[in-house]
Order: C-alpha cells, then sequence, then structure tokens
C-alpha cells in the first residue's frame, strides 16, 4: 500500500489515474480508525476507482489543547485496517507544515449560520479549522467525490456549503450512521469510555428514537422538556443540548413546514468524554 506524506508525491501517484480519467475518491479523516471509518472507506471503494484516505489530526479545528494532545494517534495501526480492506487504498499522512505551510491557521469562511449553532456554539472557532483542512485536502487529491459520516451531520452540512461557496467540484456523499449493538452511534471517543459509560451512553440513541415518535403528535418546545427531564432523571450522563432542527439550514425548529425534512440533535458527556448523536425524524 501506498502512503504518502507529501503533496507533490501524492499528485504524481495520482496523475495517471487522473489521465485515465479514472474516479478518485477522498475519505478525510484523523486517523484512529473504527468501523465508521472503515465503512465510509468500503462506500468510497464501491463507487471510485482510486480510493486516498487522509490521517491528519488537524490543529485548526480544536479549541482545546488539551483535547488534540489526547487525541488517539496510531498510524501502523490505521494503516494495517486499511491494509486488511483492499492494497490500492492509497494514504496521505502529512505533517501540519507540509499541508498548511509555514502559518498553521484558520481560514474564515461564511457558512450561511450553519456554522453558529450546536457544535457550533459550543466549540468556537471549530467550523473555520474543519473548513480550512477539508479545503487543503480537496487541493492535494483534487477528488471527484468525497466520504464524510452523517455522525458529524452539521460538518456534513457545512462541508457541502464549503464547496458550494468555493466552488470546489466535488461530490460530497454523506454516509448513514453506523452504531454499536447497544445503538451507541461508532466513534474514535468511545474508545475512551468504561464499560458502565459504555452501556450507559445507549440512552443517547434510545432518546433520539423517542422523540421520533414523540414528533408525530407533539410539537418541538413538548419534546425539548421531555428530553431535558430524561437526561435530568439520568445520572450517568450529562446533557449540553438538544435540539430539533432543518436538516438543511439547521435552523432551530419552531413551526413545522409541510414538506420539509428535520432531525433531532444531541450532545451529552459520559464523564469528561463528549458525545454526539443525531436522527432524522421524518423521511
Ligand atoms: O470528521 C473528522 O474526522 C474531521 O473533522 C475531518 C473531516 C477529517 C477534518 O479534520
Amino acid at each position: 500500500m501506498q502512503v504518502f506524506k507529501e503533496k507533490e508525491l501524492l499528485k504524481q501517484s495520482l496523475s495517471n489515474n487522473k489521465l485515465a480519467g479514472n474516479t478518485i475518491g477522498l475519505v478525510p479523516t484523523m486517523g484512529a480508525l473504527h468501523e465508521g471509518h472503515l465503512y465510509l472507506v468500503k462506500e468510497a471503494l464501491k463507487s471510485c476507482d482510486q480510493v486516498v484516505v487522509s490521517i491528519f489530526v488537524n490543529p485548526t479545528q480544536f479549541d482545546n489543547p488539551e483535547d488534540l494532545e489526547k487525541y488517539p494517534r496510531n498510524l501502523e495501526k490505521d494503516i494495517n485496517l486499511l491494509q486488511n480492506i483492499s492494497e490500492e487504498i492509497i494514504v496521505f499522512t502529512p505533517n501540519a507544515n507540509e499541508l498548511y505551510g509555514d502559518l498553521i491557521i484558520s481560514e474564515h469562511f461564511d457558512f450561511d449560520g450553519l456554522d453558529i449553532v450546536m457544535e457550533g456554539k459550543h466549540r468556537t472557532g471549530h467550523f473555520d479549522g474543519v473548513g480550512t483542512v477539508v479545503k487543503l485536502l480537496f487541493e492535494a487529491v483534487e477528488p471527484n467525490k468525497a466520504f464524510f459520516g452523517e455522525k458529524d451531520y452539521q460538518q456534513l452540512q457545512i462541508i457541502r456549503k464549503l464547496t458550494e461557496i468555493e466552488n470546489i467540484p466535488v461530490e460530497i456523499v454523506g454516509c448513514p450512521i453506523l452504531r454499536e449493538e447497544s445503538g451507541l452511534a461508532r466513534s474514535s471517543r468511545n474508545e475512551r469510555l468504561n464499560d458502565l459509560q459504555r452501556e450507559k451512553a445507549a440512552f443517547i440513541f434510545e432518546t433520539l428514537k423517542e422523540t421520533k415518535t414523540l414528533f408525530g403528535t407533539k410539537s418541538a418546545n413538548y419534546i425539548n422538556d421531555w428530553v431535558e427531564q430524561q437526561f435530568r432523571n439520568y445520572p450517568f450522563l450529562e446533557l449540553e443540548y438538544f435540539e430539533i432542527s432543518d436538516a438543511k439550514t439547521l435552523k432551530k425548529l419552531t413551526e413545522k413546514r409541510e414538506g420539509e425534512h428535520y432531525r433531532a440533535f444531541i450532545a451529552a458527556y459520559a464523564g469528561d468524554i463528549r458525545l454526539i448523536d443525531n436522527l432524522a425524524l421524518n423521511n
């Protein structure tokens, strides 16, 4: 399997693919790969001739230096996991200066309000950092398609917006959330949960499923109060936010409109581990 640390060498390797008109798929990751990432890679392999997986822990999207430091890194294990899927995958794992140049800073984007709600409200500058690194990765790889998980649904919508405002000719493919048997959404952070926390964290998805049922007959205010009450009575998790939002604009639901799609979003802490999840409320 080919592993590149330098943009120029990656570009040279991809140039024959491009000349032959092959479809190039990019799966951007920060490593610590789990089943959720591998699912994205397998989806990419189904519809692309050449798949590039980037592994880069992006400093500009962390608002807390301790989080950046603690972020799990195990390149060798990640490469082995990818190798087990296909030897043909290309891994791109640059260092920060190689990707950013001398100045490792975020560009500021106008995401039309998508970035100021939910995750954006609780993680200052996070989405400018994500937008910056994804734009740099798109410039390095020039993929035809890029694959992102719906677990980070807000990120997915922001990346769609990024390609629109920056005129980047890439198809963004959103892939469904992969769950553990208990229903807990798969995430690199789950590895940090102890057995009890992992078991109890399934409550997040249980609550989301219940909000889907309530959504048929109850108002957003009623459901908000109900969710907050559920978490108050549940000692294992601390709710950071619950929101029902328009699936496209991510604006908080005030009044249901015929023909619009809505999603419920939760962020909650198990100890110091922050977990997020979301669910479509109407299809
Ligand atoms: O979802 C992630 O892992 C990251 O936010 C991404 C898209 C790889 C950018 O660093």
